[in-house]
């Protein structure tokens, strides 16, 4: 019987270590089970409407939660405005003239706002909109956690910094990556994104009038649309056979030597991911298996948890 009073006391400082959660910051799939029980079917409802509507959100929408959680960690900073006292990341040269899907994310925020005010933040809506993207179109899914909140700080510096530029070669691609902690196949599994969506003449003209390792047909087809001067936002598909669903032709084209970015044909070149490459192109689950593990990788990178940061009213300024 000696023992009865320490299990009570054990058991007390779970439940209670399990509501306060001591010791941990991490995410927890059910965040919203209580506070907003219709969040993530309201998420999904919106992000599958709007990619019916036009494909390519699907695509957009994933990229935004890239490009917010290699900046500061995934706090929603890639959404601010600029304004007189804060300087936004979207001018950052990655993201000008680049990003988009903004308006499916204010109208995802303003109806859960109606539904529950305050609670769920831009950050987590940006992890969820990106998985319901990639499953709109075809692609795997996973679990998300949620619990993320939102920054009251952008900054361009580090977008300009830490977002890897097409121009890059697989080491510093490598490196870029390893900065965030990914692994070189993470970087290729990562990269598998370029399944889908488009890219603007500006990024890869260098690539279809310089370089050797493309595909010469692939770089005429591609000049005809991308001169070698002038209409910089001349768009093409990252992926040219299949650019709105989420296969693996991808790295199909980068043995084809019709990989769009230079970045892209890197991860096919010769090197040391040659042969992950050629993994992906025989098990097309395997890399949706590893980009679904390593996009919750990415959901991971330094959220703000607890009391840090806010849930913002709106997501383009800090309330
Ligand atoms: C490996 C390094 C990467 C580089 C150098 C890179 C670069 C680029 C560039 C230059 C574009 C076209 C932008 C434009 O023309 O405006 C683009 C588009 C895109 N990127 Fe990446 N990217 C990388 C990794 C990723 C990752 C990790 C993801 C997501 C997990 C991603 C998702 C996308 C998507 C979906 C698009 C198409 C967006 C749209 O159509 O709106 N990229 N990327
Ligand atoms: C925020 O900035 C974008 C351009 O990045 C602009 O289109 C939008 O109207 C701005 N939103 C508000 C509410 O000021
Ligand atoms: C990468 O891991 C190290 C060691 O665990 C950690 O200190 C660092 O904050 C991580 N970097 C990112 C961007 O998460
Ligand atoms: C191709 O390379 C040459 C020599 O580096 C350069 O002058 C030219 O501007 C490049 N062309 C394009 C379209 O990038």
């Amino acid at each position: 019987m000696t023992s009865l009073p320490n299990l009570k006391l054990i058991i007390t400082l779970w439940l209670f270590s399990c509501f306060v959660g001591i010791g941990s910051a991490e995410l927890d799939p059910n965040f919203y089970l209580t506070t907003c029980p219709l969040a993530l079917a309201t998420i999904k409802t919106a992000v599958t409407t709007a990619v019916l509507e036009e494909r390519r959100l699907g695509a957009s929408l994933l990229r935004l939660h890239f490009h917010d959680c290699f900046v500061q960690g995934c706090d929603a900073s890639v959404l601010l405005n600029d304004t007189d006292t804060l300087t936004g990341e979207k001018t950052a040269f990655p993201n000008a003239n680049s990003l988009r899907g903004f308006n499916v994310i204010d109208n995802i925020k303003s109806k859960l706002e109606t539904l529950c005010v305050g609670v769920v933040s831009c950050a987590d809506i940006l992890a969820v909109a990106a998985r319901d993207s990639v499953v709109a179109l075809g692609g795997p899914t996973w679990t998300v956690g949620l619990g993320r909140r939102d920054s009251t700080t952008a900054s361009l510096t580090a977008a300009n910094s830490d977002l890897p530029a097409p121009f890059l070669d697989l080491d510093d691609l490598i490196t870029a990556f390893s900065k965030k902690n990914f692994t070189a196949d993470e970087l290729v599994a990562l990269s598998g994104a370029h399944t889908i969506g488009k890219a603007r003449c500006t990024t890869f003209r260098s690539r279809i009038y310089n370089e050797s390792n493309i595909d010469s047909s692939f770089a005429k087809s591609l000049q005809a649309s991308c001169p070698s001067a002038g209409a910089d936002d001349k768009l093409s598909p990252l992926d040219s056979t299949t650019e709105n669903i989420f296969d693996n032709a991808y790295f199909k084209n980068l043995e084809n030597k019709a990989g769009l970015l230079h970045s892209d044909q890197q991860l096919f070149n010769g090197g040391s991911t040659n042969s992950l490459v050629q993994t992906y192109i025989s098990d097309p689950l395997k890399f949706k298996k590893d980009f679904a593990n390593a996009m919750i990788k990415m959901g991971n990178l330094s959220p703000l948890t607890g009391n840090e940061g806010q849930i913002r009213t709106k997501c383009y300024q800090v309330n």
